[in-house]
């Protein structure tokens, strides 16, 4: 029998599974959907039926309706039958329909599906090179509907917050110049200008810098971002953002949007509401006390400044390193035991994350150390070490002694290692403020911290100490991840061209690479701020998945590869010469590999 006709087309469904129920026991309805487990016992067939809604356990006699006997996994089927509760012990209390199934007496196979390449409904997860070349099977299994729900649901309430407050969703282009963020541009070739390159957008920075001289009083967009960087499991080659601009603004305005669209989100995925104003931090602070600008402070181990301690000291490691300028600084790990080997494993971590070495430090009850490097400090350093570090007996002191950049690193990352809470439950948000204007590399060159567009605090300061100069950039951070980044923006001509100086962009060059968009800052422009924040990773941590790739529908492997569609590849010679683009012979062979 075929599905009741409606309007001379065949009709599929009447209810979707999520919405059988107790209340409709008796009733007749259809379902579609795909074969989940199935099981035959004593000539019944039973099968659970799964939609986009969820599943629901389908019985059918073979005897009645003979196409039962051909099913198979994932064939796509649509089937009718009437509501029943469950036999007396049979309820399936992990599902919402767990108390009912569905007495089959008609079934139609819509379609077939092939022997699968993975179980979708297993405990054990599959590989994720062959969820992603069947990425259209993965998308069935109910853990990625639900990302692909909450993604829906976030972006709609990302929305609803800031069209409440009058923000214009404005589209950017993303075939543009090439402008530098950081990272490398992802080009695309000119064929009517054969020999020039657009770039895809690392993000719409200057786009939306332009409309808030175009008048355009607040900005938003869901913006896709493409750099050419290297991977992580927080990093694609193309990613999400949320973005956002307002003109006669400054951060207190960009706080308070963005706590009100997190909060939504939140409330909308984990139907919890958030604490607002979210803390803030400066930049030096979570430097010196979390060793990193994105601190995650669901848990303490706060690492302290103990140079003081060491004053004339007799231990040369760590004169040595504070006469160099160099930083003695350490953290309470807490009460642990740790085994020889076990303390040997923390020391190899340091020396691998760059230090020289790490003094660690079991307090004993007596108050003194349990330590090899014991034997080398006072019993006033221990004491003066053990009261700094809040040392009760039992407790692991950890101590670094080297460059404040490197004792920060260290000792930053053996914090994680040891504290780092399982899971993401608890969500706390920290803005961390007053960034540098500039960061210095290796040699003194200066690059911008967050990017060249971004205001300084103050001017002369910039030109005089660009070094210490503190900017206008701020970043969201959540659980030690940084979530976003934004700044109050450079309005005036004049400021911008002396940051291109400082950063050895000469007039000409700066003139060549972003005459266009200084030449809009010269026409009126208001005082503007605003914000980008990470899709993907505000996803990925609310859904408590490690990687963003499990909520991104279609994303790249870790080698940016797609395993579904085989992307990149290589093009037709034609498309080529077309574009006036020549293959270098090791390009070539790479191709024909
Ligand atoms: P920024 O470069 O800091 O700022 O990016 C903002 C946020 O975007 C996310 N993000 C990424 N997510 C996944 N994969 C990537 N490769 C990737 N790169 C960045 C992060 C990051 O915090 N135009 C400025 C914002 C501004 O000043 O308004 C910008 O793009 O979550």
């Amino acid at each position: 029998m075929d599905p009741t006709d409606v309007a001379g087309e065949p009709q599929y469904r009447t209810l979707l599974a999520v919405d059988v129920s107790e209340a409709k026991a008796g009733q007749r309805v259809r379902l579609a959907g795909w074969v989940a487990r199935r099981r035959d016992q004593g000539g019944v067939y039973f099968f659970d039926l799964r939609d986009s809604s969820g599943l629901v356990q389908v019985v059918v006699d073979p005897a009645e309706v003979p196409a039962a006997r051909d099913l198979r996994m994932e064939y796509c089927i649509s089937v009718e039958g009437i509501i029943r509760p469950r036999p007396e012990g049979m309820a399936n209390p992990d599902l919402i329909t767990g108390r009912v199934e569905l007495a089959a007496d008609d079934l139609r196979v819509l379609s077939k599906s092939e022997p699968l390449p993975f179980v979708l409904d297993a405990r054990v997860e599959p590989e994720e090179r062959l969820r992603l070349e069947y990425r259209f099977l993965d998308l069935r299994r109910p853990r990625m509907r639900a990302n692909l729900r909450a993604r829906s649901r976030a972006a709609a309430a990302m929305r609803d917050t800031l069209n409440d407050r009058d923000f214009l969703e404005v589209e950017t282009p993303t075939l543009i110049r090439s402008t530098p963020e950081g990272a490398r541009d992802m080009l695309v070739p000119s064929r009517l200008r054969a020999g020039s390159f657009y770039a895809l957008p690392q993000s719409p920075q200057l786009f939306k810098q332009l409309l808030m001289v175009g008048g355009v009083d607040r900005y938003y967009q869901i913006a896709r971002c493409y750099r050419d960087e290297d991977f992580r499991s927080d990093r694609q080659l193309e990613f999400t953002q949320l973005d956002v601009e307002g003109a006669f603004w400054g951060r207190e305005g960009v706080f308070d949007t963005f706590e009100a669209v997190v909060a939504a989100v939140v409330a909308e995925l984990r139907g919890s509401s958030l604490v607002v104003p979210f803390p803030r931090m400066t930049y030096a602070d979570a430097l010196l006390r979390y060793g990193t600008d994105k601190p995650d402070v669901r848990f303490g181990m706060e690492i302290r400044d103990l140079g003081d301690l060491f004053e004339g000291t007799e231990f040369r490691a760590f004169s040595a390193v504070l006469d160099d300028g160099g930083v003695v600084r350490g953290f309470n790990a807490g009460a642990r035991d740790l085994s020889r080997s076990g303390l040997d494993a923390l020391v190899d971590r340091a020396k691998a994350l760059g230090a020289r070495g790490l003094v660690s430090g079991a307090v004993d009850p007596e108050g003194s150390w349990h330590s090899s490097a014991a034997k080398f400090l006072s019993a006033d350093e221990v004491a003066g070490l053990t009261a700094a570090l809040d040392g009760s007996p039992g407790d692991l002191l950890l101590l670094v002694a080297d460059s404040a950049r490197v004792t920060a690193e260290v000792l930053g990352q053996l914090r994680l290692d040891l504290g780092k809470p399982e899971g993401h439950d608890d969500l706390s948000f920290l803005w961390v403020i007053d960034f540098p204007v500039f960061d210095e590399l290796e040699g003194g060159h200066l690059v911008p911290s967050h990017h060249p567009f971004t205001s300084p605090v103050d001017v002369k300061e910039m030109r005089e100490r660009p070094r210490e100069a503190i900017s206008k950039a701020y970043d969201l951070v959540l659980n030690g991840s940084e979530l976003g980044s934004g700044s109050v923006r450079i309005h005036d001509p004049e400021v911008q061209r002396e940051v291109f100086e400082i950063l050895g962009i000469s007039a000409e060059e700066a003139e060549r690479r972003f005459g266009w968009f200084v030449k809009a800052l010269r026409y009126g422009t208001p005082p503007h701020a605003g914000f980008a924040m990470g899709i993907d990773r505000l996803l990925a941590i609310l859904q408590h998945e490690t990687s963003i790739r499990d909520v991104i529908p279609f994303p790249k492997t870790q080698t940016g590869t797609d395993p579904m569609t085989g992307s990149p590849t290589e093009v037709d010679p034609d498309q080529l010469a077309e574009l006036g683009i020549s293959l270098s012979e090791a390009a070539a062979a790479t191709d024909d590999g």
